[in-house]
């Protein structure tokens, strides 16, 4: 699958407020304030698609056959720690999800995405499984949280970050074709220490406030 499979959410809510998080001066309150936002903005699009069914139930009025969401609740999988940054936004839409932790940190020599805590529902074999980290950089991340996610059964993973580059939608389009991407923006490129350009710097540093 090609890029077909990356879906840039232009909406103007959306592109407003990354803006306003790219701004290198902007609180850590503020910034993560607008990424929780964000957050909700995404994960309205990125379950646009899911499937529906008709279930009996009584307004007031009458009965009806109104529209639920069909099959078991999704999972929402953040990668700590940045991924974090989207969960309550997304759970302001969807609380009843379950939540699965996805515990990796970059080398910060060899990039490599490296596991120190993974906790999930045990079979995610019948969940839509929203992955999630603000940034897709090089992709070693993502990857390996997808990888995970397989592991324990998932057949429909959905990755949604905040900005992407695109040495990192290539790895990871070549490693999980299948997994179909949201993102706000497909920014310029990596420079020399896996940072995207123009990006907005260390997504987890400016939310936690720990720079
Ligand atoms: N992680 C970040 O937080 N920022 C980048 O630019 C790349 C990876």
């Amino acid at each position: 699958m090609g890029s077909s499979n990356v879906h840039v959410v232009d909406h103007p809510l959306v592109q407003h407020k990354l803006s306003l998080m790219r701004e290198k001066d902007r609180s850590t309150k503020s910034f993560r304030e607008i990424l929780n936002e964000i957050g909700m903005l995404l994960c309205y699009e990125v379950t646009r698609d899911l499937p529906l069914e008709l279930v009996e139930i009584e307004t007031p009025i009458s009965a009806m056959q109104a529209p639920k969401i069909a099959g078991k609740k999704l999972t929402l999988a953040p990668i700590l720690r940045a991924g974090v940054g989207f969960l309550d936004g997304m759970l302001a839409l969807m609380p009843s999800a379950r939540i699965a932790h996805i515990g990796l940190y970059r080398d910060p020599a060899t990039l490599q995405a490296v596991e120190y805590y993974f906790k999930a529902p045990q079979d995610l074999s019948d969940r839509t499984v929203i992955l999630m980290d603000p940034m897709l950089a090089t992709g070693n991340s993502a990857c390996a949280g997808a990888s995970l996610l397989k592991a324990r059964g998932a057949r429909d993973i959905r990755f949604v970050c905040l900005l992407a580059a695109p040495e990192g939608i290539a790895q990871f389009q070549a490693e999980h074709p299948d997994v179909p991407i949201w993102t706000a923006s497909v920014d310029e490129r990596l420079n020399d220490h896996g940072y995207i350009v123009p990006g907005l710097g260390d997504a987890g540093d400016r939310m936690f406030g720990t720079k």
